[in-house]
């Protein structure tokens, strides 16, 4: 038996991205804990629903796995999953003569549809379970279909079954978020999706975050997840694991859950202390002891470094983190925009700028225009920063832009 090996370090969605990699599956455990917090919130979320799973191997993705194990439980009206044309874990678990039929040479397996409408206790165990979905599966050749346009989420098949459902859950392919996200939206369609924590400042993205028609999931909020990778990943310079049964592991860092199902944990309130008690007592050195919170040069907002150190009375505009959407409550705050692509917000435009280096080296930029600026009083030390006629600026990181909400009546739990 091969011997587990691991690697203790991560790469962020960005580094999948560039190497293309479209592999990366979810491990059963994180959809479990994510699913149930909805049901928490809401036990009939999917009662009578059709989930579809459209970027998943019937059988082999634990989308499917998990939404045909509980789909009495969940009360599924329908599960629907539609696989990739020349998946590499495709037939792993369950094998399907679609897969191959008429493939020649050719060794990649087909794409496929599964259309499931009820889970019986077919192995008469006392419990109708995934065995019995396997058993299923293996008896009724009729629930499957040959995708004759390879499965992709974007084509009229898959699209006709789209039209059909109402959630859609799964792990999409991280190169093609933004448009996977667009065609859900374009057919009003509920979601629960992973993404990338960065997606934030898509400019096909942020604007439905601003207008309530997308928000982060419950259960990852920081860190990273491990997720599966086929046998041909190559596992360099990150955090791997190779299991007993030789199947890798990578982890990464940046993922979020997308959705637009509402849960508990959206209207929580966020605890925090007024601006005086910020400046006096705040847990960050950045904070405590200031006579004020900084303003943003080129736009009229205060810099709020820290999601915790909001102040809890200040009525205007405020630039926070990106993570302060782990905890957005829309009856508390509003989202005014972003400071990366600014979508026309930003108030002032600097000519070209000297960036100065944290070793001292000089050029020409105009990247003071990308993000929120501090004017400062002098140079900064070992710091990038920048020169426009005799002022200098520092540059923070790409900030959402929010205001408090008036007092307005919560939302309860629903029962
Ligand atoms: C990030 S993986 C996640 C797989 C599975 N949903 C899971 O979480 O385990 C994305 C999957 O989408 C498939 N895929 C890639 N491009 C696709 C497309 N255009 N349409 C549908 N599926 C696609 C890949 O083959 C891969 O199985």
């Amino acid at each position: 038996m091969a011997k587990a090996k691991s690697k203790p370090m991560n790469q962020g969605l960005g580094a999948a991205k560039a190497a293309k990699q479209d592999e990366f599956y979810t491990l059963y455990v994180d959809i479990q804990k994510e699913v149930e917090a909805y049901l928490e919130f809401d036990k009939d979320t999917f009662r009578g629903k059709v989930v579809y799973c459209n970027c998943d191997d019937p059988f082999e993705s634990n989308f499917f796995k998990y939404f045909a194990a509980n789909f009495n439980r969940l009360g599924l009206r329908k599960l629907i999953t539609t696989s990739y044309d020349g998946s590499p874990i495709a037939g792993e678990q369950l094998s399907f003569f679609e897969y191959d039929e008429g493939n020649g040479e050719r060794q990649k397996p087909k794409a496929i549809s599964i259309e499931i409408e009820e889970v019986t206790d077919l192995d008469e165990d006392g419990a109708a379970g995934i065995e019995d979905v396997k058993l299923f599966l293996k008896r009724t050749p009729h629930t499957r279909t040959r995708l004759a346009e390879g499965g992709d989420f974007r084509s009229t098949e898959c699209v006709e079954l789209l039209k059909q459902v109402d959630i859609v859950v799964t792990n999409p392919p991280f190169s093609l978020f933004r448009e996977y996200v667009g065609l859900l939206v374009k057919h009003r369609k509920k979601f629960l999706i992973i993404g990338n924590t960065n997606s934030i400042t898509y400019k096909e993205i942020f604007p439905l975050i601003k207008d309530n028609k997308l928000w982060m999931g419950v259960t990852i909020h920081s860190g990273d997840r491990e997720f599966r990778v086929p046998d041909h990943y190559p596992l360099n310079a990150a955090g791997w694991r190779v299991d007993e049964n030789g199947v890798k592991y990578i982890r990464v860092k940046g993922v979020r859950w997308w959705t637009n199902l509402d849960h508990g944990r959206r209207h929580e309130k966020l605890p925090l202390m007024t601006m005086q008690d910020n400046l006096r007592f705040s847990k960050h050195k950045e904070i405590k002891g200031k006579k004020a919170y900084d303003r943003y040069d080129n736009y009229d907002a205060i810099e709020v470094p820290f999601t915790d150190a909001i102040p809890s009375d200040y009525d205007g505009m405020m630039g926070v983190p990106i993570t302060f959407l782990d905890k957005y409550n829309p009856d508390q705050f509003e989202i005014v925009g972003i400071t990366k692509t600014w979508f026309g917000g930003t108030c002032k435009t600097y000519p070209k700028q000297t960036q100065i280096g944290k070793d001292g080296r000089e050029s020409v930029v105009t990247k003071l225009n990308d993000g929120p600026s501090i004017k400062v009083e002098k140079a900064p030390v070992g710091r990038t920063h920048y020169k426009v006629a005799n002022e200098h600026f520092i540059q923070l990181y790409a900030r959402v832009l929010i205001r408090r909400r008036r007092a307005r009546p919560e939302k309860g739990r629903k029962k």
